[in-house]
């Protein structure tokens, strides 16, 4: 179906990382090449699907047991029903409401009806064998305005989702922030402030009043990078904000919401486990021997958030005017974290979600260019390996901590609804290939989500990027598992991946 014009605050997610602020033309051709043709002269890396020249063995390769399967997806995205039941306004409904930021001018109404349909959504999670279920909960369904007592409306439905879940033996992993901020909470100064902090720990205590007495993993914050970047420096996600500074402060606020609310955690003595969920971008220079822009563009999008988390201190090449970098005032950044954030911020967790992607490349400059094949998501270059490499980085530069993949996959070619999808299965194979690579060298990789179970409300995407295992008509919220469904229940069973 023809869109109508596209404003640039609707472009790719990851177009906007590209061309944001530090970035040339190199990056900009990338972006809007086809796959490789924007990649400069001088020393490449060759788009094969792996590097190094490994390959996987003639027999399937096994996973330990008690592998986690699963499949993930967030409120905003799945739920619909975004009056129901007293939930007040979130970021998202006021910034899809504006004209040119969604592609179709897409709301998360109806999303895939979820709010009222999780019991058939569960059953098909059964067919397909899965052991866990990643869902986020709406803070406007337990808080309409951010603040102030539970709306019991809210936590209910939660509560009979996770017993639902909890009856078909599915474990649950429940994100307490994918984006939604109240709206209220935006209006009073959103992330910028570090009040929103306070107010994030005190609405994860009631959800882990609520339900901490089920055995479930807890995800605090779904990537704050993204959050950050995309909703406060380029304007193309909400609350649609254009500052580096304010996507600054909303890095160290996220992360600081994070920490209270692992403390908050702790403190009630919840069930199960608690983590964080970080996208994470392996970046290679194309230059062997200047990396110098690699290295910038790796501390603003992987360093700036693991070595919070995990080492408790920000590293000092992030932030700043260089390219690669966020460009915010450093000085400024610094004068965030007062005395003691850090430690809250690097409160011990339970596991460590890494969301993969794919993978950039990276001049000397600090521009980002293809050096992979890329998705239907213009951002998206698909190269498996990069997940092993990013592995394997995690365990020699980081204390050891259990890892879970929480989200990994790929949109259909097109828009049409299609239940045939070989470039699923085939995206799924590879990955899958790469982790039980990485758990043989001594990884320790705990399970594996797909994004998504469903095909879903794809932010500025609007319902035009479909990314789920199971096809979902928006116009009869009709279900029908795609083929990587089938494939993906087979390995489940097998709890081993074949070579193809
Ligand atoms: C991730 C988001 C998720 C979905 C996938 C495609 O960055 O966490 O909500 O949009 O990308």
């Amino acid at each position: 179906m023809p869109q109508p014009a596209v404003a640039p605050s609707a472009l790719p997610r990851r177009t906007f990382l590209a061309l944001g602020g530090s970035t040339a033309l190199a990056a900009a051709l990338a972006a809007c090449t086809p796959a490789g043709a924007g990649a400069p002269a001088g020393p490449t890396i060759t788009p094969t699907p792996n590097p190094s020249g490994w390959l996987p063995p003639a027999e399937p390769m096994a996973f330990p047991k008690g592998y986690v399967w699963g499949a993930a997806t967030s409120a905003y995205q799945v739920e619909g029903a975004t009056t129901a039941d007293g939930r007040g306004p979130s970021v998202w409904d006021t910034f899809a409401a504006r004209y040119g930021t969604v592609k179709g001018g897409a709301t998360g109404e109806p999303a895939a009806d979820q709010y009222r349909r999780y019991a058939e959504d569960i059953e098909l999670m059964t067919d397909l064998g899965l052991g866990a279920y990643r869902f986020s909960v709406s803070w406007p369904r337990i808080q309409p305005t951010g603040t102030g007592p539970a709306n019991p409306a809210g936590v209910d439905h939660y509560r009979r989702l996770v017993d639902a879940l909890g009856d078909a033996g599915i474990r649950p992993m429940i994100t307490l922030f994918h984006w939604d901020l109240p709206q209220a909470l935006q209006d009073a100064g959103g992330w910028a402030s570090r009040d929103t902090a306070q107010r994030f720990a005190e609405y994860a205590a009631i959800l882990f009043d609520a339900l901490g007495d089920v055995e479930a993993d807890w995800m605090t914050v779904n990537e704050p990078k993204t959050h950050a970047f995309v909703g406060h420096w380029y304007g193309g996600h909400a609350p649609g904000l254009r500052d580096p500074d304010v996507a600054a402060a909303a890095v160290h606020h996220q992360l600081l919401a994070h920490g209270l609310a692992t403390r908050a955690f702790r403190d009630h003595g919840a069930s199960g486990r608690i983590g964080i969920g970080l996208n994470l971008l392996p970046a290679y220079s194309i230059d062997p021997v200047n990396t110098r822009g690699a290295e910038r563009v790796d501390a603003s999008e992987n360093r700036l958030f693991l070595d919070p988390v995990l080492l408790g201190r920000y590293p000092d090449d992030a932030i700043g005017s260089a390219p690669g970098q966020l460009p915010a005032d450093p000085a400024a950044f610094a004068a965030l974290a007062l005395p003691g954030d850090l430690e809250v911020v690097s409160s011990p967790l339970d596991f460590l979600a890494i969301q993969y992607y794919g993978v950039t490349g990276v001049d000397p400059i600090g521009n980002q260019v293809e050096i992979a094949p890329t998705s239907a998501a213009s951002w998206q270059q698909v190269r498996a390996e990069g997940l092993y490499d990013l592995l394997i980085r995690l365990r020699d530069d980081y204390p050891s901590i259990p890892i879970v993949i929480t989200e990994n996959g790929i949109p259909d070619e097109t828009s049409a609804l299609t239940v045939d999808d070989p470039y699923r299965v085939e995206f799924l194979r590879t990955h899958f290939q790469q982790a039980a690579r990485a758990i043989g060298d001594g990884v320790p990789l705990e399970g594996h989500y797909v994004w998504s179970l469903l095909d879903n409300f794809e932010w500025a995407e609007g319902y035009d990027q479909r990314w789920g295992l199971v096809a979902v008509d928006f116009d009869t919220q009709e279900r029908t598992p795609k083929r990587s469904a089938g494939f993906y229940s087979d390995v489940i069973a097998a709890n081993a991946v074949a070579p193809a």
